[in-house]
């Protein structure tokens, strides 16, 4: 049965949740589970915005069918051509053979390349600063390349003052029967989540985020409609904030993410001890074990805090498995401007300190703190004053 939302008098949610996705991309876990997002206008012509997962297929046609009640769709605008957006564009061109796909020059090649339907009879090239007039409404086209995908485009409709941002808004999490971020409580609950999925979706590309926002800026926005989570009406400044943030690589609070990776306990035991430090001097701190805590999870915080340690064992001759992963994925994820301190361990030949110094070389900005801890084995009490120090140096740093 269909299941349906209005955003406003002509404009229809028809999208749809799944809460049994383990692994969205494969990689992120989401136990709150995720929204697929398509949106439909009810104009004197007809607008589809993107369609949905191959998962929720089913529900998004019956939506699709209620909300048109019996009227043909004219356009279909593929904003994103990632298969969580555009699974259902079959379904779509089978059910309404007439409709025209409006889509960038990037976009129609992707179709080609995911789909071998004949589409090339079926669209409507647009390209930055076009426009299609539907009625009443009137809809620009802006192009947002690598957020995330070379072909993304957005969708601003001038009329209503509504911006269909694609990815670049989104969050992870079904959306429970609400609609709007303004009826949860999305600092408290979602805004953890939102970072998760820009940090770790959309993070590589702050440079054309921040793009895409200095576009924006220039538009009266009333709604913002994205490809996940809520549709922002209120309060849509909370998160445009923090975008500005994330986009620019700059940290949300002054602090530190420990982050360590410890076979038998040692490597932990020194992250705890320095982690009392900081704490005694007021510094608030985050940690995680990275043999347990998933990497999204933890890029997410090391796009939050200021100051980021890493402890590692050594192990194999190098860095301890998970916290290669996990700087490596840091790194591809382009983490700049931070303060970083290290401590090494390795029972006869610690070498994770500096094999993580050499992993952070290519970063932007990254300020890698002299004071650094190596312990053999386990920590001795006449280290106890160098983790003082490592402490006071991250201290004077804040
Ligand atoms: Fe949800 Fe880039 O797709």
């Amino acid at each position: 049965m269909h299941c349906i939302k209005k955003v406003t008098d002509d404009l229809i949610w028809v999208g749809a949740n799944d809460r049994r996705l383990a692994m969205f991309e494969g990689v992120y876990s989401v136990p709150k589970g995720v929204s697929y997002n398509s949106y439909l206008l009810l104009d004197n012509k007809t607008v589809l915005f993107d369609t949905v997962d191959k998962s929720v297929r089913e529900r998004f046609v019956e939506n699709v069918t209620e909300a048109l009640g019996g009227r043909p769709l004219d356009y279909l605008v593929v904003q994103h051509m990632e298969p969580d957006h555009s699974a259902g564009l079959r379904d779509i061109l089978t059910l309404y053979p007439g409709v025209k796909i409006v889509v960038g020059a990037k976009t129609l090649a992707m179709i080609k390349q995911f789909h071998d339907f004949e589409v090339d009879c079926r669209v409507l090239i647009v390209k930055e600063g076009d426009t299609l007039e539907t009625g009443r409404h009137k809809l620009h086209f802006i192009m947002a390349p690598m957020v995330h995908w070379p072909e993304v485009m957005v969708t601003y409709d001038s009329t209503d003052k509504i911006l269909f941002s694609a990815d670049a808004f989104g969050c992870f999490g079904a959306l429970n029967g609400a609609l709007f971020a303004d009826q949860v409580d999305f600092a408290k609950d979602y805004m953890d989540e939102a970072r998760r999925y820009y940090t770790n979706i959309v993070g590589k590309y702050g440079t054309q985020t921040t793009a895409l926002l200095g576009k924006a800026a220039g538009l009266e926005i009333a709604l913002v409609c994205p490809l996940h989570g809520f549709v922002w009406r209120k309060g849509f400044g909370d998160i445009l904030s923090k975008y500005l943030l994330w986009g620019a690589y700059k940290p949300e609070e002054q602090g530190v993410m420990i982050a360590y990776a410890s076979v038998y306990g040692n490597t932990e035991n020194a992250a705890e001890i320095l982690a009392s430090r900081l704490w005694d001097k007021g510094i608030k701190v985050e940690m995680f074990d990275v043999s347990v805590t998933p990497d999204s999870e933890i890029i997410s915080a090391a796009f939050k805090w200021s100051h980021l340690v890493f402890a590692s064992t050594t192990y194999n001759n190098g860095i301890f498995v998970t916290m290669e992963a996990l700087i490596s994925d840091l790194v591809a994820h382009n983490i700049q401007n931070r303060t970083v301190a290290i401590i090494e361990n390795g029972t006869w030949a610690a070498t994770s300190a500096e094999l993580i110094r050499e992993r952070f070389a290519g970063c932007k900005n990254i300020n890698i703190l002299e004071n650094m801890l190596s312990v053999k084995s386990s920590v001795k009490p006449a280290q106890l004053e160098e983790i003082d120090l490592m402490a006071e140096a991250i201290a004077s740093s804040i």
